[in-house]
């Protein structure tokens, strides 16, 4: 019997947040770990702002999230009485990123929390990759995070407190087959926080990760190949210490809203593993 049955989540009990008339920004928000993220934060009283590319990318061969989607995500935020703002946008693109953070600012009067999740995985050897898709990794799940944190941060330093978790992954301490721009986009997303969280000392802002081990989540669809699979399995000791495969999407909602919580203010720069013990092998 499996320790951890993951087809039957059971939310973890007694365990609550407050959140209330907080503001949180959530990446790639349309489907996926973003939109859990932003309905659990939701949830507990805050006001969202969710955003998504909402579109098609040139190396990703996979469901990206749609603006049906997006606004599914928005109506469900609403449901539980707070305000939330939704938009199109690019992480990739620094007008985007500043009109959104703007567009919030002028709505909210401020940002709490960025939640920084937005993210592809397009696998592909080194030797087979053309610089494009090289590109399009490293701007999505890098510079996306940096572009944030470059908006989102004067805001934070002039209210005097907040909270960013970035997404990074268990690529972002070891690495598998044919993610080597994947790998160093995670692995860079460490040094970001790392970087930012020593900038940022004395401001009562944190700047942490959380890593998740494989969700079950529309990215995966990439990695059904078997051959693929069982040789990524090997490189990380047959993945998670569990039966299944993968985990819900809600174990890393939890991690990142206790990171995000005003009461945890002695780490930042850190690196939370949510791994199911994948990374101990
Ligand atoms: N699912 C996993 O197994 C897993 C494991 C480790 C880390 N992660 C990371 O978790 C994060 C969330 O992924 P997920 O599992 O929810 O995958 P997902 O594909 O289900 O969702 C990702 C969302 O990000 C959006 N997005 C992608 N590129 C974007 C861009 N340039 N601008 C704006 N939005 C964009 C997509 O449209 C989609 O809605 C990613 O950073 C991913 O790398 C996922």
């Amino acid at each position: 019997m499996p320790v951890h049955d993951t087809t039957a989540y059971i939310p973890v009990e007694n365990v609550s947040w407050d959140f209330s008339d907080q503001v949180v920004l959530v990446t790639g928000a349309a489907h996926g770990q973003g939109a859990s993220h932003a309905q659990r934060f939701a949830e507990y009283g805050a006001n969202l702002v969710v955003s998504d590319i909402a579109g098609e990318m040139e190396h990703v061969t996979y469901d990206l999230g749609s603006v049906s989607e997006l606004e599914e995500t928005a109506e469900a935020c609403r449901s539980f009485g707070g305000e939330c703002l939704s938009a199109v946008c690019d992480v990739r693109r620094d007008d985007q990123v500043k009109s959104l953070v703007d567009r919030a600012i002028e709505r909210f009067g401020r940002i709490d929390v960025l939640i920084s999740n937005a993210g592809i995985a397009t696998p592909s050897s080194i030797k087979d990759m053309p610089l494009s898709q090289w590109t399009e990794t490293m701007e999505t799940n890098l510079k996306g995070s940096f572009l944030f944190c470059r908006h989102v941060v004067p805001h934070m330093i002039e209210a005097g407190t907040g909270r960013i978790v970035l997404t990074g992954s268990t690529q972002t301490v070891g690495s598998i087959n044919d993610l080597a721009h994947y790998t160093a986009a995670k692995h860079g997303v460490q040094g970001l926080a790392r970087a930012l969280a020593l900038e940022l000392e004395g401001h009562d802002i944190t700047v942490n990760v959380v890593c998740p081990t494989a969700v079950d989540t529309h990215i995966n669809a990439v990695f059904s190949d078997e051959a693929w699979s069982a040789e990524a399995g090997r490189l990380v000791g047959a993945w998670n210490f569990f039966q299944e495969e993968m985990i819900h999407e809600r174990e890393i909602t939890e991690a990142m809203m206790w990171l995000a919580s005003r009461e945890v203010s002695p780490m930042s720069g850190s690196t939370l593993m949510v791994d199911a013990g994948c990374m101990a092998k």
